[in-house]
């Protein structure tokens, strides 16, 4: 089998993160979220892996590179625009040629990886009991995702992008496994009213067609890291196996309390971490609280100031801000501070579509 990674797409519920970066490369537990799909894919056994890219093809290229560190062979499928989920796949036709795929969104995160979904594929496709398998999720807001319908016995009957009357609670799951049947519905399909060609409308074209569907509902926890809660959310669930990591410098006055990660260099004086946290190399806090659930990537500086449950990029700095700072998503280099002029004022410079929340 080969792999497919979704790389490309507008990102606009990140903005103004997706201005200047993927959101493919946002870190959770200071680890791409991209990394986690082709480290997934990997330990499933498949090491030929296209990644398909768009606008942010030059920075996903340059964190990915061939993939050897990895322990993969990467090829980069350039996409003109975000036609659709199924105009990508339409787009790895000769990439994959004629070679059964899965098929994994770059911004999706799944427990437990992939591996067992993947031999359970192998296992039916093997045996000729299904041309493709599809992951659902029950979740509490169906019409948001892609619905599957499913018979009694269990078949999937019918999918639908974003029903505004979801008839079942079955949201599709970023993750999806395909022979070579896939190709001649994606180029049988037309695009839907947001211009692009679904994925849903694939495979719907493939049930149409007589092809087996082989449903998998998962029952572990799934994100799409899409949007800020969920990205935060992810970034807890990911925290939350974090091993006990070793103690870096601790400098005079600091403590760490629980599962708490320090990359090399990090310097506490007169703070408090309590965990689940990860801190990247170089970082360094002063007279601040960091609580749990908190990923502050590499070259921070936090000086007097209270941060949990938030995701701060690398080389940002935060000094002296008086209230805790909490579910948040700070981009690189970024200046948070106190002035002391007068008149007392906020003071912003924000890029487009930011948002702040003052509580
Ligand atoms: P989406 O999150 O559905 O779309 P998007 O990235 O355009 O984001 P937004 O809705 O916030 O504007 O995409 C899922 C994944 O698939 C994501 O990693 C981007 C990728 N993708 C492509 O590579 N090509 C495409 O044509 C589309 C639509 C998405």
């Amino acid at each position: 089998m080969k792999g497919l990674i979704l790389s490309g797409g507008k990102g606009t519920r990140l903005r103004p993160l997706t201005y200047t970066s993927a959101k493919q490369l946002v870190p959770v537990a200071n680890k791409p979220v991209l990394f986690y799909a082709i480290e997934a894919i990997v330990a499933a056994g498949i090491a030929e892996i296209g990644i398909v890219v768009g606008e942010t093809r030059e920075e996903i290229r340059a964190a990915v590179g061939d993939g050897s560190r990895f322990g993969a062979r990467v090829t980069y499928l350039e996409q003109d625009a975000p036609r659709g989920l199924a105009h990508a796949v339409m787009i790895a036709e000769e990439f994959m040629a004629g070679s059964p795929f899965v098929m994994y969104l770059g911004d999706n995160l799944i427990a437990g990886g992939i591996t067992g979904l993947v031999d359970e594929f192998r296992a039916l496709h093997g045996r000729g009991a299904c041309s493709s398998e599809i992951l659902l999720a029950e979740v509490p807001h169906p019409e948001q995702f892609g619905v599957a319908e499913l018979t009694p016995e269990g078949k999937v009957h019918r999918l639908v992008e974003k029903p505004k009357e979801p008839k079942s609670n079955l949201a599709l799951v970023g993750v999806y496994m395909f022979d070579k049947t896939i190709f001649e519905s994606v180029h049988r399909i037309k695009p839907s009213a947001r211009g692009e060609l679904e994925i849903t409308d694939a495979i719907q074209d493939l049930i149409d067609r007589g092809l087996q569907v082989h449903p998998h509902i998962v029952r572990g926890w799934w994100k799409d890291t899409g949007k800020l809660e969920d990205m935060l959310e992810a970034n807890r669930i990911v925290l939350e196996g974090l091993d006990a990591g070793l103690p870096g410098t601790v400098g005079k006055g600091s403590r760490i309390e629980g599962r708490v990660e320090l990359g090399e260099g990090v310097e506490l004086i007169d703070s408090l971490v309590r965990g689940p946290v990860v801190i990247g190399a170089g970082t360094r806090l002063e007279n601040t609280f960091v609580g749990p659930y908190t990923s502050i990537g590499p070259r921070c500086t936090l000086v007097c100031c209270e941060v949990e449950n938030s995701i701060i990029l690398q080389d940002s700095e935060i000094r002296d801000v008086p209230l805790r700072i909490d579910g948040s998503l700070i981009g690189r280099n970024v200046r948070i501070t106190k002035t002391d002029f007068k008149p007392k004022a906020y003071r912003f410079m924000l890029g487009d579509n930011s948002e702040v929340g003052i509580t």
